[in-house]
């Protein structure tokens, strides 16, 4: 939707730069999916005349030395975005030490998450947002890397990067927050990581208790999954978790 005089914003999360060096063995080609990335981010800021990029958390991945320069990559990324597009960043659990290379001018946001202005709340996921995150008409996460799981056929099984739209357990939300939203309970939303190579987060299966630990709503059953919405990529309602279980 396009509101005349609004700001068009692009909500991005988990582009995890550099987890491409668990696939592939060259440097080289670990390299260049990092650029495909920047390429694809700058072709649809362009394409959808957006005005603000959010860089919602885990912009980087955690590569061991010696493989790549992130540092350098990661300068000219986001020097790269400035020139094109007004560039908010929230810090997710893999952004810890990005912030030398963050221009001055980049507005920069910690786990407790930001708003984006327009009653629309926005954090990574792997630590609670602050009172004033939660308490808006829309909640965005990223961190989840939502994903479900189908069957196609003789046992075959494939898998692909899904929305979630559903609502709050507001029971098994920390006191200060349940207190905050008073009577209110947000749309929450629930972004695909941009990078298809960043681990898969099975939504549709049981979830592991191992996993949980650092996804408080998860760990806490402080989303409700079972009647949580699943979109495709495209936008298209897949249908309610609870009817989209395969196990
Ligand atoms: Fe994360």
């Amino acid at each position: 939707m396009n509101i005349p005089n609004k700001l068009k914003s692009l909500v991005v999360g988990d582009l995890h730069f550099g987890v491409s060096y668990e696939i592939f063995e060259e440097k080289e080609e670990v390299f260049n999916h990092i650029n495909e990335l920047r390429e694809e981010l700058s072709r649809i800021i362009e394409e959808n005349s957006a005005d603000r990029l959010v860089l919602l958390g885990d912009i980087k991945h955690n590569v061991p030395a010696g493989i790549l320069n992130l540092s350098e990559i990661l300068s000219n990324f986001f020097l790269e975005m400035k020139e094109l597009i007004d560039v908010e960043i929230v810090l997710g659990n893999h952004d810890k030490d990005i912030e030398p290379f963050i221009p001055e001018d980049i507005c920069l946001h910690g786990g407790e998450g930001t708003n984006l202005g327009e009653n629309i709340g926005l954090f990574h996921g792997h630590s609670w947002p602050s009172p004033d995150t939660l308490r808006n008409e829309l909640v965005v996460m990223a961190h989840e890397h939502p994903y479900i799981e189908e069957r196609e056929g003789k046992g075959k099984r494939t898998t692909r990067p899904v929305w979630i739209k559903t609502r709050l357990n507001k029971n098994n939300l920390p006191e200060r927050l349940s207190g905050a939203l008073e009577d209110r309970n947000p749309e929450f939303v629930i972004i695909p990581a941009f990078n298809e190579l960043a681990t898969k987060g099975t939504v549709n299966r049981k979830i592991p208790e191992e996993w949980t630990k650092h996804h408080p709503f998860f760990r806490n059953h402080a989303i409700e999954l079972d009647r949580a919405e699943i979109y495709s990529l495209t936008g298209n309602l897949l249908g309610e978790l609870k009817n989209l279980r395969i196990d």
